[in-house]
C-alpha cells in the first residue's frame, strides 16, 4: 500500500535535493569562470558537471512542483504553483520560489541557447543565478515545514555558507585573475619589446611586456597576436610561451623568404627597448579535452602546438611529430626533445634516417586521439587525409585556395544597425560594409587571420576562409566575411 504521505515527503526532499544542486552549480560555475578549476586544465568533464547540475536542479525545482499539486494535503493548484501570489499560504515566500523556477528555467534555457544568444545577453541571464539561489534561500528559509529542526537549520547553514564562499570566491578570483570582462580582441595596446633573441636559423624570440610589468590579458594555448607595424602592415603571430605567465607574451618569427614586409621588417627593426602596438590575443585554434593528443608541427607551425604542450597536465598523453628541414631551422626543437624525450620525435630532413612516415605514426595512437597540426600546407593536406575530419584541428599561416561557385550578388542585413547592404558579386562582403560605414574590422583579408569574424542571425554562409572547421563555423554560426559569402540571396548578420 502506498504511504499516504509519499507526496509530502517527494515535496519536502525534492526541495532540499534542488536548494542544494543549484548551490553547486553556483559554485561550480565560479570556479569555472574564475579559472579557479580551469589552471588544472579545463577537460569537458569539469564543463559537463555544471551544466548537469543546473539541469538536475531544474527537474528537482519541476518534481516539487508536481508534488505540491499531488500531495492530497496540500492541493496546490497549477496557477496556485505557477503564478506569484495566487495562494493563501505565505504568499511572499510562494511567490519568491516561483520567481527563481521561472529565473532558472531562463538561464537554463539559455545556457543550451548559449551559441545562438549574443553574449553579452546570456551573460546577463546566466547571473541571474545568483539571484535565484538568493530567492530559493529565501523561500525555503520562510516556507519549509522542517525550518524548525537541527537539520534543516545544518542544511541551511552549509548551502547559504556555500552560497557566500562562491560569491567571496568570485570576487577575489575576479581582481586576482583580471576579472572576467571581456575587451574587443581588436583593442589595441603598446607593449614592450623586453628581448629579441634568435632561437633557430631565421627565427626571432620576441618577449613583450606591459609597462611596469602589468598584467596581461589572459590567453589559451593556440592563440596569436596581431602585430601593427610601424610600416602599415598587421601580421598575426601564435602565442609559443606558458600560458600561466601573465607578465609577458613570447612569440617566435621566421623571416620568411617571400616575405611581402612583415617578417622582414621585424627581423630587421626589432628592438629590445621598442615600442609596439598589439591587439588579441585571439583564438580560433583552441585546444579541446581529449584523452589522447597527437601533435604535428612543421617548421614554424610548432609555435602554437608548444603553447599546448606547455599548458598540458603531467598525466595527460601525448606525441609531438616536429618536422623541418634541419635541426638548425628548427625552433625549440632541441628544447622540447630534452624535456620531454619520451612523446617529442624530431624529424630533420638533412639528417640520414629522417624518413617521415605520417601514416604509420597516425596509426600508432588511440583511434580516440585529437589531432592538431600546424605547419606547410603539404604537410596539413598529407595529414588531414589520415585523420577523420571530427579529429583534425589545423591552424593555417597561409589562405587555402578554395572552389568555390561563381560568386552572386547578395543582401546582408545587420541586425544591429539596422541598415541593409547590397554585396554586388565582384566585392567582399567585408569591404561593401566598410563602405558603408558598418563598424567591421580587417586585416588579412584572405581569410587566414580571423579579424574579421562576424556572427551570423538568419541565412546560410558559404565559407571560404581558412581559419577553422567549416562544422565548427557553422556550429558557432560565425562569418569571415573578407572571403566567405553566403548560399542564401540574404545573409542576416549581427553588425
Ligand atoms: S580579415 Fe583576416 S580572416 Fe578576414
Amino acid at each position: 500500500m502506498i504511504d499516504p504521505h509519499l507526496w509530502w515527503y517527494v515535496t519536502r526532499a525534492s526541495a532540499i535535493i534542488a536548494w542544494a544542486l543549484m548551490t553547486g552549480s553556483v559554485l561550480w560555475g565560479i570556479l569555472l569562470s574564475t579559472r579557479v578549476l580551469r589552471r588544472i586544465d579545463s577537460p569537458a568533464w569539469l564543463q559537463d558537471l555544471h551544466r548537469y547540475l543546473g539541469g538536475a536542479a531544474l527537474v528537482m525545482v519541476g518534481l516539487h512542483l508536481v508534488s505540491l499539486m499531488l500531495d492530497p494535503w496540500l492541493k496546490f493548484t497549477a496557477a496556485e504553483a505557477l503564478v506569484p501570489f495566487a495562494t493563501d499560504f505565505k504568499p511572499l515566500p510562494v511567490a519568491l520560489g516561483i520567481l527563481a523556477f521561472y529565473l532558472l528555467v531562463a538561464v537554463q534555457g539559455s545556457s543550451l541557447l548559449m551559441q545562438r544568444l549574443p553574449r553579452r545577453f546570456w551573460k546577463f541571464l546566466h547571473r541571474a543565478s545568483y539571484l535565484t539561489v538568493l530567492l530559493v534561500s529565501l523561500h525555503a528559509g520562510f516556507t519549509g515545514t522542517d525550518v524548525g529542526t537541527w537539520w534543516y537549520r545544518a542544511v541551511a547553514i552549509t548551502l547559504i555558507g556555500l552560497s557566500t564562499l562562491a560569491v567571496i570566491v568570485r570576487m577575489l578570483a575576479g581582481a586576482r585573475f583580471g576579472g572576467s570582462r571581456a575587451e574587443h580582441p581588436q583593442q589595441k595596446r603598446s607593449l614592450i619589446v623586453v628581448s629579441v633573441t634568435t632561437v633557430a636559423d631565421g627565427v626571432r624570440g620576441i618577449r613583450l611586456e606591459l609597462p611596469n610589468r602589468r598584467r596581461l590579458p589572459a590567453w589559451q594555448p593556440g592563440a596569436h597576436l596581431t602585430l601593427h607595424l610601424p610600416n602599415g602592415l598587421q601580421r598575426q603571430y601564435s602565442l609559443c610561451g606558458d600560458p600561466a605567465e601573465r607578465h609577458h607574451y613570447d612569440i617566435a618569427v621566421l623571416h620568411t623568404r617571400e616575405s611581402a614586409g612583415g617578417s622582414a621588417w621585424i627581423h630587421q627593426n626589432l628592438l629590445p627597448g621598442m615600442t609596439i602596438e598589439v591587439s588579441g590575443p585571439q583564438n580560433h585554434f583552441a585546444r579541446e579535452p581529449a584523452p589522447e593528443y597527437l601533435f604535428v608541427a612543421g617548421g614554424i607551425g610548432i609555435t602554437p602546438i608548444k603553447a599546448m604542450i606547455e599548458s598540458l597536465p603531467a598525466h595527460q598523453v601525448w606525441r609531438l611529430i616536429y618536422a623541418g628541414r634541419s635541426r638548425s631551422t628548427m625552433a625549440f626543437a632541441d628544447d622540447l626533445a630534452a624535456r620531454y624525450p619520451g612523446p617529442v620525435r624530431v624529424h630533420a630532413a638533412d639528417e640520414n634516417d629522417a624518413v617521415l612516415h605520417l601514416a604509420t605514426i597516425v596509426a600508432e595512437g588511440s583511434p580516440e586521439a585529437e589531432v592538431y597540426c600546424c605547419g606547410p600546407e603539404s604537410l596539413m593536406t598529407a595529414v588531414a587525409a589520415l585523420v577523420p575530419a571530427k579529429r583534425m584541428h589545423l591552424e593555417r599561416f597561409v589562405a587555402v585556395r578554395r572552389a568555390a561557385p561563381a560568386a552572386e550578388p547578395v543582401l546582408v542585413s545587420c541586425r544591429k544597425s539596422r541598415r541593409e547592404v547590397l554585396v554586388p558579386a565582384g566585392q567582399s562582403i567585408l569591404t561593401a560594409l566598410e563602405q558603408n560605414g558598418l563598424p567591421v574590422l580587417g586585416s588579412c583579408r584572405t581569410g587566414v587571420c580571423g579579424t574579421c569574424e562576424l556572427r551570423v542571425v538568419a541565412g546560410a554562409p558559404l565559407h571560404l576562409d581558412s581559419v577553422m572547421d567549416d562544422a565548427d563555423k557553422d556550429r558557432l554560426r560565425i562569418i569571415y566575411p573578407c572571403v566567405s559569402r553566403a548560399s542564401t540571396p540574404i545573409l542576416v548578420l549581427d553588425v
